[in-house]
């Protein structure tokens, strides 16, 4: 096809508003009430037939529709933050965190508290007078993450009735949270969100100090709809993944962030 058989995009527009038009100057004509949205107010008008016109409706939403579609299509992609607390790349723990993971709707992210690149929290006190954090390693995505998402969970091994070490020295970093609202009188996570817990231990038992403990770091993330402690508590005897009562409660813990969800508003 040569160049000037092309129909340029100004022609088409042109084309297209002159059919308008003319559709227009025909309902007038007939008598049949035209109506009119104008962009710049984003108002529906019914033109009157004496120059004059009616307001009849206005546009809801400001913004464009595609962008509104990625908006609601973000709203509704749910994000959930998982802090494994254990050392064994295919442990009790994990063993868990793949039920969930396998499961979970939307996207997640795994912080592995003894492979991530976060270190402890140092009492510097930059967090008494300044948001965020000074220590600028790994932790900086996460504290974006945290307010985006909208569930977390907590998973870790017993060591000495206690989370790991290791989770405690990534929840450390959390003081920054408490400090905002101590300190500084500044809500610094807006979102609210879900929190579970799933412990795993060999045979003690014991599991209400650690539950206790992840649910003081859960609220400092602003988590206070918290999921009832998921646990296996004999893993010497028997792996996490065959205990009936955990996977059952990996399944309340996947409904439970799931649940209310559904109800985004479209309209
Ligand atoms: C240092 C250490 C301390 C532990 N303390 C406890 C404990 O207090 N209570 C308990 O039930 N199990 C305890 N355990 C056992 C682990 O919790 C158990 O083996 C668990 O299933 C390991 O999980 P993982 O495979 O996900 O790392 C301890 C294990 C270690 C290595």
């Amino acid at each position: 096809m040569k160049r000037e058989e092309y129909i340029s995009d100004e022609t088409v527009i042109k084309c297209a508003n002159e059919a308008v038009r003319i559709e227009l100057e025909k309902n007038r004509a007939l008598g049949i009430p035209v109506v009119i949205y104008d962009r710049e107010s984003q108002i529906i008008y019914r033109e009157n037939g004496v120059g004059s016109r009616t307001e009849v409706g206005r546009r809801r939403r400001k913004e464009r529709y595609s962008e509104r579609i990625s908006k609601q299509k973000s709203e509704i992609t749910m994000k959930t933050l998982i802090l494994n607390g254990s050392p064994r790349i295919n442990g009790d723990t994990s063993s868990l965190i793949n039920k969930i993971t396998e499961k979970i709707a939307g996207e997640y992210r795994i912080v592995d508290a003894y492979r991530c690149k976060i270190s402890p929290c140092l009492d510097c006190r930059y967090c008494w007078k300044n948001s965020g954090c000074a220590i600028n390693d790994e932790m900086q995505e996460i504290y974006k993450y945290i307010q985006e998402c909208d569930n977390i969970l907590i998973a870790s091994p017993l060591y000495f009735s206690e989370l790991t070490g290791k989770l405690l020295d990534v929840g450390s970093r959390l003081q920054t949270y408490f400090c905002a609202r101590y300190f500084r009188k500044e809500e610094p996570i807006t979102k609210s969100k879900k929190g579970a817990v799933i412990l795993v231990g060999g045979g003690d038992g014991h599991i209400d100090t650690a539950y206790s403990t992840a649910c003081t770091l859960l609220h400092h993330m602003n988590c206070y709809n918290i999921h009832d402690a998921v646990y296996s508590h004999n893993t010497n005897e028997r792996p996490a993944i065959d205990d009936e009562n955990a996977i059952l409660g990996i399944y309340s813990i996947l409904s439970f962030f799931c649940r209310e969800r559904i109800d985004v508003n479209f309209s």
